[in-house]
């Protein structure tokens, strides 16, 4: 069994536009963790704010999928705080999502230095590998902004990371 799962969160549209080329070019099927009763349409400073106020009181709304069916998962997260975003760090500490290879791409509001990108997949990895396994990591900055060369490089990294995961 390889079937290969896109799982994603986004808030304003970045790492969805990665999710759904990797999905497009690895036919695989896609599909968006969503935070209940949402607030959109905030700008960044709003969303800050709102996640501030929250803590850990969010909540997920349900998976409508058999993840039993994929063995491999790319996963899709903003960078909050350092780290995966709030709702994508949940499922992979409540075990939501387990045993899977994890192919993990992440998008930053700026370029990081490799100090900083050494930090953010440490935590990512460390994350993942939890309940699943790390296969590999891309990251990508401002991908809105200027998304051709960002998808050339996101759907060659998911075929790479597909070759991988199979070994
Ligand atoms: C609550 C919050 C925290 C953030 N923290 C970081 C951060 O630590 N480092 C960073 O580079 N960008 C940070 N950002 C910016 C996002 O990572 C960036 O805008 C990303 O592209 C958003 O992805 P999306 O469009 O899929 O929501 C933060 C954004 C929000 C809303």
């Amino acid at each position: 069994m390889s079937k290969k799962l896109v799982l994603y969160y986004s808030y304003f549209g970045n790492t969805r536009k990665i999710a759904e080329a990797i999905a497009e070019s690895l036919d695989a099927d896609i599909c968006e963790v969503k935070i209940k009763n949402e607030k959109k349409n905030q700008g960044l400073l709003g969303k800050i704010f709102t996640e501030m106020r929250k803590g850990s009181k969010t909540e997920l709304e349900p998976i409508r999928l058999d993840l039993d069916a994929y063995d491999t998962v790319f996963l899709g997260s903003p960078i909050w705080g350092g780290g995966p975003a709030t709702p994508i760090d949940m499922i992979l500490r409540d075990g939501t999502v387990s045993g899977k290879k994890i192919a993990w791409f992440y998008c930053t509001g700026g370029e990081s230095d490799n100090k900083s990108t050494e930090r953010i997949i440490e935590k990512g990895k460390a994350k993942i590998n939890k309940h699943n396994s790390f296969v590999s990591a891309a990251g990508f900055a401002r991908v809105l902004k200027r998304p051709e060369q960002a998808l050339e490089i996101a759907v060659a990294w998911a075929k790479e990371a597909t070759s991988l995961g199979s070994e």
